[in-house]
């Protein structure tokens, strides 16, 4: 079975094509450059720019693939929760080609893309626990089966990757903000700022990091003359040890909440061997490698998404429309794409394959 997958809910214009062996076939992602200037992405200029690019793209990803658009078997395109002027752009793209091809076509819950992108590239069984660290969300998720989550905790405020992108604007190290801080933390001291570790005595495994970001910015407001973060006098090393004392206080609160996740998912699925962290701030090395001793300390396998395959692209969307294809979870054509839809809520499946209609 070959599934293609197109990705357009946020500033990533994407598409992939995958088969049943877990071969990537064909791949192609466009990071919108436009947002860059603004230090976010701005919705209107996305969704332009997806339409823009959005058949170059799929006409270069099946050119890479070597195949032609009757060959695959299903059409899967992210459908929420996102912008909304992109997600429609890839939707109605999946749709016209579904109906011309007449294939069936597969509507992702963009965060279920990210949630299995790693059994694409590693060998990881259901259920596991997943840590979910994205710019618009940040869950600790037992994943059961395709469509099938039981979540956790959750942020109440922002999301980590979020977190990292103001915190990013604050010292003016540019969006998206994750790498810029990633780098900067390299060469930091991690213990010179104390900084909080909020919701640390919550009990549950809830996160928040609104309070980490405050706490930031009244340190580089110290450095300023009029407590104006855009006046403030920072060198270098003051930048980097702001950036690797933040990375670490990030990475701690998520480390912390996990173990506390990794108990309730060891009463509940004994069976469960695997932890997974994905989404774009999982591209942080130094989270990855936290993560990594975590599992070893609880005797769990950790995986990560490559690098590459854990900010935004096509590759996790047809992944997952693969999962839902090989179970025969197709939606009809008049499915509404949405901006927000939560992970607990499944798509509902095609009227002919026993489910009911959006
Ligand atoms: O998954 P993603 O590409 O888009 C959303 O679905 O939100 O995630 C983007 C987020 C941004 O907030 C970005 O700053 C963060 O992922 N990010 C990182 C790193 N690379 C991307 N955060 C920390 N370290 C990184 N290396
Ligand atoms: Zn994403």
């Amino acid at each position: 079975m070959i599934v293609l997958g197109i990705e357009s809910s946020c500033d990533e214009t994407a598409a992939a094509i995958v088969n049943d062996k877990k071969e990537i076939l064909g791949e192609c992602v466009l990071t919108q450059l436009e947002h860059k200037t603004f230090g976010g992405v701005v919705p209107e200029i996305a969704a332009r720019a997806h339409l823009e690019h959005i058949e170059d793209i799929l006409e270069e990803t099946f050119k890479k693939a070597n195949i032609t658009p009757s060959d695959i078997d299903a059409v899967a395109a992210a459908a929420g929760p996102g912008l909304i002027g992109g997600v429609v752009v890839g939707v109605m793209a999946a749709k016209s080609l579904a109906l011309a091809l007449n294939k069936p076509f597969i509507a992702i819950n963009h965060l279920e893309g990210h949630a299995l992108a790693a059994r694409l590239t590693s060998s990881v069984k259901y259920p596991y626990l997943l840590l979910l660290v994205s710019g618009g969300h940040c869950q600790i998720l037992i994943v059961k089966g395709v469509g099938e989550f039981e979540r956790l905790g959750t942020t109440i405020d922002d999301a980590a990757g979020e977190a990292f992108d103001k915190v990013s604007k604050m010292l003016g190290l540019g969006y998206p903000g994750g790498p810029m801080i990633e780098k900067m933390a390299a060469l930091g001291n991690e213990d010179r700022f104390v900084l909080p570790r909020p919701l640390h005595n919550s009990g549950d495994c809830n996160l928040s990091f609104s309070g980490l970001k405050t706490a930031v910015r009244k340190i580089i407001e110290s450095y300023s003359p009029d407590n104006n973060i855009e006046h403030a006098i920072l060198s270098k090393q003051d930048t980097a040890d702001i950036c690797a004392s933040f990375q670490k206080a990030v990475t701690e609160s998520l480390v912390y909440k996990l173990q506390k996740a990794i108990v309730i998912f060891r009463t509940k699925y004994p069976e469960g061997k695997d932890i997974v962290v994905s989404g774009g701030v999982a591209a942080n090395t130094y989270l990855r490698n936290k993560l990594q001793k975590l599992a070893e300390i609880e005797g769990l396998v950790f995986s990560a998404p490559p690098i590459r395959f854990c900010t935004d692209n096509g590759v996790m969307i047809a992944w997952a429309g693969m999962e839902r294809a090989l179970k025969g979870m197709y939606n009809d054509l008049d499915f509404k794409p949405r901006p927000r839809w939560p992970l607990d809520i499944d798509a509902p499946k095609a009227a002919g394959a026993g489910g009911v209609k959006a």
